[in-house]
């Protein structure tokens, strides 16, 4: 069987810390989908990780992560952060598989990111600049290159035919990068990824379920940042939501069981794009500073806003998600009233639904308000002892939704993490 974590607003919900505390109860945890733009932060004892390509699972011994075809794989970040976890007594070389369906980030994909978003102008997507648009496109434009081509003797030509096609579209955005420095790290790490187990990850994963084991799939970025669903065109490139690991490990609908969906107790979004419960005032500024919202992969602030039951409505829906999770608790602690989003209204008219367009100009979010807890739950071990108002607040997000919150997080610590009741 397979379960699903994943993030159901527009990322750093908190999935790295959240699937590293699932994973002793699974045999194998697979990334589905994205790249080195996601940023997974955990904690190891006292040390803080952020993981880029690899899954979260990482440091729990003999479990097996799979990155799976669905991802874009930078070699670079990847050899890097298998350096990182080595220091740290992970065997990479016996505990991770890359699938040979994954399609290869090339440096010129990371300079036509580059290009693409200069020429945009005003109007840029805000990407983290690590080539995932790219690289998807050349995947659905049947050009991309496989880790499963590595070894194969036409490589080198395959590559340098690939980038030759590049340099045309960067010479069309009049864009012009020296990337020698990043084609000698390119290689070096193609050379490295030799060394790893390159699998049929489709076959590796069916294989497991078969043998009555468990998978757990690990989203990357949010349900509002899919390519189809998300606010398009302020979206990253993949599928993220549940329907991705079908197509991005090689699984039946029907062998997914449980969908654990993420949300903060509140809402933030890096990068441009449309965000209807944005606060731009001292209550943003609070959450910033309370959450510590940097992003992990880029530094950029993330914008932060009151949590919105409209979009995470909509997200449980296409998701299937079965579970809550509610992260970032905390850091509401110090807030003396809360906000939540319960309908928009779009010029003048009251709806329950996402809109095609999401523009901020048009939609005015509906608030209900609640009582803050003004108490410091970081050290809360048991639900019961939980504030009332916390309570108040959970269960109005709980009934409103439909979906029980089963799990709070209290704080960044690996065991800081509240079982509902
Ligand atoms: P991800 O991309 O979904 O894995 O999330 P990120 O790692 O990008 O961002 C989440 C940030 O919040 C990280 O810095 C985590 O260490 C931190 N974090 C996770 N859960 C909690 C929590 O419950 N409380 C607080 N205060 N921080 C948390
Ligand atoms: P995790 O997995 C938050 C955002 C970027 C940009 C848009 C497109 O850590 O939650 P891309 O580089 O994918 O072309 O950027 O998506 N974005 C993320 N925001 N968390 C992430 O990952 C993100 N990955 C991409 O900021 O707005
Ligand atoms: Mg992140």
């Amino acid at each position: 069987m397979v379960d699903v974590i994943l993030g159901l607003q527009w990322g750093d919900e908190g999935k790295g810390k959240i699937v590293d505390y699932f994973a002793p109860n699974y045999d194998v945890i697979a990334r589905f989908q994205g790249g080195p733009n996601a940023g997974h932060t955990l904690y190891v004892g006292e040390k803080k990780i952020v993981l880029h390509q690899i899954p979260s699972g990482i440091f729990h011994e003999n479990k097996i992560n799979l990155i799976g075809n669905g991802v874009v794989l930078d070699p670079v970040t990847l050899k890097k952060e298998c350096e990182t976890v080595e220091a740290m007594g992970v065997n990479f070389k016996k505990n991770l598989y890359i699938s040979e369906r994954t399609h290869l980030i090339l440096p010129s994909h990371r300079a036509l990111d580059k290009a693409s978003e200069l020429a945009k102008g005003n109007e840029k997507i805000g990407s983290t600049l690590k080539g995932i648009s790219p690289a998807y496109m050349d995947k659905t434009g049947r050009n991309g290159l496989r880790v499963g081509d590595i070894n194969d003797k036409s490589f080198v030509t395959q590559y340098i035919r690939l980038r030759l096609k590049h340099q045309k579209l960067l010479e069309n955005f009049s864009f012009a990068e020296d990337i020698s420095q990043w084609e000698e790290e390119f290689f070096e790490a193609i050379d490295f990824l030799k060394q790893l187990k390159i699998v049929n990850g489709e076959y590796f994963v069916n294989d497991t379920i078969q043998k009555g084991k468990k998978i757990l799939a690990e989203g990357a970025q949010g349900s509002m940042l899919d390519v189809d669903f998300g606010t398009f065109p302020f979206v990253t490139s993949s599928s993220t939501i549940s329907a991705g690991v079908g197509s991005g490990l090689g699984v039946a609908p029907q062998k997914i069981k449980e969908v654990f969906g993420i949300t903060k107790a509140y809402c933030t979004r890096v990068g441009s794009g449309p965000f209807p419960t944005e606060l731009i005032d001292e209550n943003g500024e609070l959450l910033r500073k309370n959450g510590n919202e940097y992003g992990s992969t880029t530094g950029r602030p993330r914008r932060c806003g009151w949590i919105d039951l409209v979009a995470l409505n909509f997200a449980c829906m296409i998701n299937g998600v079965t579970q809550l999770v509610m992260t970032k608790a905390d850091v509401l602690d110090a807030m003396n009233t809360l906000e939540v989003c319960t309908s928009y209204k779009i010029n003048g008219k009251e709806t329950h639904e996402v809109p095609f367009q999401m523009n901020r100009d048009s939609i005015e979010p509906v608030y209900k308000k609640f009582k803050g807890w003004k108490t410091d739950i970081t050290s809360i071990e048991k639900f019961n002892n939980l504030p009332a108002e916390m309570s108040t607040y959970i269960n109005y997000i709980n009934t409103t939704l439909g979906i029980p919150v089963k799990f709070i997080s209290n704080g960044p610590g690996s065991n800081q993490i509240i079982v509902a009741l």
